[in-house]
C-alpha cells in the first residue's frame, strides 16, 4: 500500500517547543513527513524577517527524528503543485491558518491541528528584546 505522505509550511525561525510539537503531532498523521521551510526570499514578500537564515532553519528542521524531508517554500502559488509531486495525502497546518487552506480538500485531507501555548518566534523575539532592554542595549531584532 501507498505511504501516506503529510507536507506542512513554515518559517520555523528560532526552533521552539511549539515547533517540535506540531512537526511530532504531524508525523503521526502519515507515514512521511515533508516541511516546506519558507525561504528568506519567499518572506521578505510576506515582510517577515528572521533572525536565523534559511539554510540554517531548513537544516535544524531537517534534523528532527520525525521529519523525512524538507524542500523550500518559495511561493504562495507552490502548494497545489507540491501536492501533485510529492503525492501528498495531507496537507496539516497548525489553527492559526484555520480555513485558510480549505481550497486545497478537492486534492488532500486539509487538516489544522491546535497550537502549543504560550511559545511563538514572536513572544521569543519579544522576550530577548526585553532582555536586551534591561541589560541597557536597544531592542535590535526584528
Ligand atoms: N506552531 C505551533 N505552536 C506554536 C507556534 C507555532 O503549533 N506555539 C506551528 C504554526 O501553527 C505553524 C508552524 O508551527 O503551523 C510554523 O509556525 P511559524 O510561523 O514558523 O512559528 P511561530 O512561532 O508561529 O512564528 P511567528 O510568531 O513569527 O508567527
Amino acid at each position: 500500500m501507498k505511504n501516506r505522505i503529510v507536507i506542512t509550511y513554515g518559517t520555523f525561525d528560532m526552533f521552539h517547543i511549539g515547533h517540535l510539537r506540531l512537526l511530532q503531532r504531524l508525523a503521526r498523521l502519515g507515514d512521511r513527513l515533508i516541511v516546506a521551510v519558507s525561504t528568506d526570499e519567499f518572506n521578505a514578500l510576506k515582510n517577515k524577517k528572521t533572525l536565523i537564515p534559511y539554510d540554517q532553519r531548513a537544516e535544524i528542521v531537517a534534523n528532527i527524528a520525525c521529519v523525512d524531508q524538507v524542500v523550500p517554500e518559495q511561493s504562495w502559488e507552490q502548494k497545489q503543485h507540491d501536492i501533485e509531486r510529492y503525492q501528498v495525502d495531507v496537507f496539516a497546518m497548525g489553527n492559526d491558518w484555520q480555513g485558510a487552506f480549505d481550497f486545497l480538500k478537492p486534492y488532500c485531507e486539509v487538516v489544522y491541528l491546535p497550537r502549543t501555548q504560550d511559545v511563538s518566534t514572536t513572544e521569543l523575539k519579544q522576550s530577548l528584546n526585553q532582555f536586551l532592554t534591561e541589560h541597557g542595549v536597544q531592542g535590535l531584532l526584528p
